[in-house]
């Protein structure tokens, strides 16, 4: 029995778990599940990501604390895995006491090893934020093209990159200040030092050759540079003890999560840690996606090695998703959050299936497509192999299984005999290969039952003893798929667990048929998906594409690259230069306003009449130009943003008093400015 230690990369705590992440939750979760079902001791851990400016900025935009953001957030999280069926041992925090305490003993040992460096930093420093900025929070223009609106790190016209230090014109992303030089200690960790274990490490088998030959080539080829691991404040994180006033880089504290996560479940469960991250009788092995390679590749070990705990055993890393072939993209609804997905009432193991169907190790990106999603689990999961059971177990209800298992030429032992190559296809994280393996079996009980058809043999009585056989056969065979699939579909394991009076619990049950025992009454067990329900699931995440997502959220595990905003309504409706005063941004009385009536103007071509209400019997008519975007209906009882203070207007159709906020170039292409559920009438929009 082997003792594995699994992660899967911990989710940021800024934003929801969408489906790109869930390729990674579900590959691993996949993995876990066969590792516990063939006998293995298998524990998987997993935390939120809650550190780092990110979290600041949303704290701020929301109003509220970090700790309140991340403990929502966390609970979201865990909802929707639940919802998948990820079964984690433990789900920490970054934010939490044993990781304090964890990253305390790493920064001590990687100190005492000599790895440790401080150096001066000079950084750009928004002095209104009173911060220091990280690229992304600083935009400019372009030191080789001239381009304007650039992020600090690279131009997306020309494709320099350079240091935000270089922008032209440089302007804080957070106040709109420009920023000043300021230089403060900093403290790096110097990963040269480990250059040859390195070398020797990434060629360990740990890494998919691609990815060894790509650190060898991108990084390994050169001195490696230091690594700055610190930030000074304000940062929302963990203090360095010997550095007051400056705090670990979430990308320090972050891995050291799947440690503390561990030590939490240890304390719980009664384990030792050591036996976990200080023992060689330990594997690990992380989970992740390929936008974070060097981070687990490089950084990780080097903390691991440098700090005497166990290295890991494999690094298993994933691409992307696309979906329909293309980027995650929130216009086109695509851009499905897990919560949506589980709204819709499709079943959380179709996707399971869908994604298993098509994980190999590679590095490739995984695509999505919708039809092929719909057409694979009707022909498979629905055609293929719940129709093994459908089409015999009724015939059975009152006999039980046979108490002999019949000669059925053969099939049960061909399917035993090829549990070893979809064992070590699971294994490999090549499911794209195991779930073909087991459809081919599929395919031939379905032969199997057609030939023998057990609904004509029940038409004629003197024929039971054989209908029970053939029945025998075909549930066994059902049974046996059911097993090998089990951890891609485990609620389906437990269903023909009760249906055929005995749990699935073991891998092994591939290799010895049931026999003689009862057989319960077939419920459904899965549903065919109608494309329609596809749609309106995609339908909803256009709906529900949030307003309030931050823009300057970093991309998320699994899911890089997948924020699809090109710059061209910035180019086709400039930013305004002209800056201006608190005061005069003060004298514009934005008030969140409930739409209590909404009605045509026969006489308008565009406009609709709307009544809002501003609390009690507070209430302003305005008139809208939004009539090719909204339907009245539609309208009536949303919470809108109105400017309250705009001196009214006498108009043909009667006075208005007031504006809506919206976004958009017009016509159809109008979005009007919501607040989130929970904000009030004549509340201020400050
Ligand atoms: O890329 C991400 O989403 C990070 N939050 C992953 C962290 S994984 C680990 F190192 F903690
Ligand atoms: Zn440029």
């Amino acid at each position: 029995m082997r003792q594995i230690l699994v992660t899967s990369a911990l989710p940021y705590a800024n934003g929801h778990i969408h489906l790109g992440h869930l390729v990674e939750y579900i590959q691993t979760d996949i993995w876990v599940r066969f590792q516990r079902l063939v006998g293995n001791r298998c524990v998987f851990v997993c935390a939120d990501d809650t550190h780092g400016t990110a979290i600041s900025i949303r704290a701020k935009q929301e109003g509220r604390s970090e700790e309140a953001v991340i403990a929502d957030m966390k609970a979201a999280h865990e909802r929707d895995f639940a919802g998948f069926s990820v079964s984690f041992d433990n789900y920490g925090s970054t934010n939490s006491p044993s990781n304090r305490a964890l990253c305390n003993e790493l920064w001590q040992k990687i100190r005492a090893a000599g790895l440790v460096v401080e150096k001066s930093v000079t950084q750009l420093f928004d002095p209104v934020a009173k911060q220091f900025l990280a690229d992304r929070y600083v935009r400019g223009n372009c030191p080789k093209c001239g381009a304007p609106d650039q992020y600090g790190d690279s131009c997306d016209k020309c494709g320099a990159a350079y240091s935000p230090t270089d922008l032209t014109n440089p302007v804080s992303a957070l106040s709109g200040a420009t920023p000043e030089l300021q230089s403060s200690p900093h403290w790096f960790i110097n990963t040269e030092q480990m250059h040859d274990f390195l070398a020797t490490w990434t060629r360990s088998g740990a890494l998919h050759e691609d990815v060894a030959n790509w650190l060898a080539g991108a990084f390994l080829a050169e001195p490696l540079r230091d690594w700055d691991v610190s930030r000074p404040a304000p940062y929302f994180g963990f203090e360095i003890p010997d550095a007051p006033g400056n705090y670990w880089y979430v990308w320090f504290d972050a891995p050291i999560g799947y440690m503390a996560s561990t030590k939490d479940w240890c304390d719980r469960v009664g384990e030792k840690f050591d036996d976990w991250w200080r023992s060689d009788q330990t594997e690990i092995h992380h989970f992740i996606g390929k936008d974070i390679t060097y981070f687990h590749t490089l950084f990780w070990p080097v903390m691991l090695k440098a700090a005497g705990f166990t290295l890991p055993k494999a690094v298993h890393i994933h691409g992307f998703l696309t979906v329909n072939g293309e980027k995650m993209s929130k216009s086109k609804g695509t851009f499905i959050r897990a919560a949506t997905y589980l709204q819709s009432g499709l079943d959380p193991h179709y996707l399971r299936y869908f994604y298993a169907s098509k994980l190999t190790p590679k590095l490739d990106n995984l695509d999505l497509g919708l039809e092929d999603f719909v057409a694979k689990v009707n022909g498979d999961l629905v055609g293929k192999v719940v129709n093994l059971a459908s089409r015999t177990a009724k015939f059975v209800r009152e006999t039980g299984l046979a108490a002999v298992y019949p000669d059925d030429g053969g099939l049960f032992a061909e399917a035993a005999a090829e549990g070893t190559a979809i064992a070590e296809a699971y294994e490999a994280c090549d499911y794209n290969q195991a779930m073909r393996r087991i459809m081919a079996l599929a395919d031939r009980a379905n032969k199997f039952v057609d030939e023998r058809a057990p609904w004509t043999l029940k038409k004629d009585p003197s024929k039971a003893a054989e209908l029970q056989q053939v029945c025998t056969v075909a549930l066994n065979l059902f049974r046996q798929l059911v097993v090998y699939l089990a951890p891609v579909m485990p609620r389906l394991a437990e269903q023909t667990g009760e249906l055929l009076s005995s749990p699935i619990g073991s891998w092994n049950e591939t290799q010895q048929p049931l026999v003689g025992t009862a057989v319960n009454e077939y419920k459904h067990l899965l549903s065919r998906v109608d494309m329609k329900q596809v749609e309106a699931m995609v339908e909803a995440s256009r709906e529900s594409a949030p307003s309030n997502e931050p823009a300057a959220s970093t991309p998320a595990a699994g899911g890089a690259g997948t924020w699809n905003d090109d710059r061209s309504a910035l180019d086709a409706e400039p930013l305004v230069a002209d800056r201006i005063t608190i005061d005069q941004f003060t004298a514009v009385d934005l008030r969140v306003a409930r739409v209590i009536e909404a009605k045509e103007v026969p006489e308008a071509k565009k406009l609709l009449q709307l009544t809002l209400l501003l609390g009690g019997d507070e209430k302003r008519n305005v008139f809208a130009g939004i009539k090719a975007a909204y339907k009245p209906e539609d309208l009536v009882g949303r919470l809108v943003v109105m400017v309250a203070n705009l001196e009214p207007r006498q108009m043909k159709f009667g006075l208005s008093e007031g504006m809506v906020t919206a976004a958009g170039p017009g016509g159809p292409e109008v979005f009007l400015l919501g607040v989130d559920s929970g904000a009030k009438p004549g509340q201020r929009v400050h």
